[in-house]
């Protein structure tokens, strides 16, 4: 299943980010996202947490790879794999996996240079830059439980 929307600006993007909360909260989610340097990927996550309620301060993870908040309505990983080569992330494909598992959500943030077809059930996210303030949002489903979830985002 595919689902795409223009965010005209921030708080289009917050709405989203409500709305995908909803979402998952019963059931968690794996969300591969790609997009250039400042699409909104860390962006549409931070309100993600949000709206499930993670107390803790959401931050960018380029630096650990992996943070985790645990305060909220389901856990949440988030990992950024900017510092990975491609051999590096082949080594955590199968720690990925076991991530897609379970009511936990977890969002991975892929350099451009690592988009590759991951084995899984999960949700792929794509931002795109239009202007300063306007992005657009792409989601594909891969799997039965990602499916579902992309037909309750759209009603
Ligand atoms: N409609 C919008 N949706 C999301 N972000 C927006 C929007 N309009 C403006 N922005 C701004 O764009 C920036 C997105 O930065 P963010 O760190 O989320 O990008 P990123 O995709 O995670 O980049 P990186 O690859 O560096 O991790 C933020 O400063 C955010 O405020
Ligand atoms: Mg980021």
């Amino acid at each position: 299943m595919s689902l795409s929307c223009i965010c005209n600006d921030i708080s289009d993007t917050e709405k989203l980010a409500k709305n995908f909360a909803e979402a998952v909260s019963s059931s968690g989610a794996f969300v591969s996202m790609f997009g250039d340097v400042g699409a909104g990927k860390t962006a549409f996550s931070k309100f993600v947490c949000k709206y499930l309620n993670v107390k803790e301060r959401v931050t960018s993870p380029s630096f650990v790879i992996l943070n985790e908040y645990k305060s909220g309505i389901i856990p949440v990983y988030h990992f950024d794999l900017y510092r990975l080569e491609n051999e590096g992330i082949s080594t955590i494909i199968n720690e990925l996996e076991e991530y897609s598992e379970g009511n936990i959500l977890t969002f991975v943030e892929w350099a451009q240079f690592s988009q590759n077809t991951l084995p899984f059930d999960r949700i792929e996210l794509n931002i795109n830059y239009i202007d300063e303030n306007k992005r657009e949002f792409i989601f594909n489903s891969f799997g039965a439980k990602s499916n579902e979830i992309l037909k309750r985002l759209s009603i």
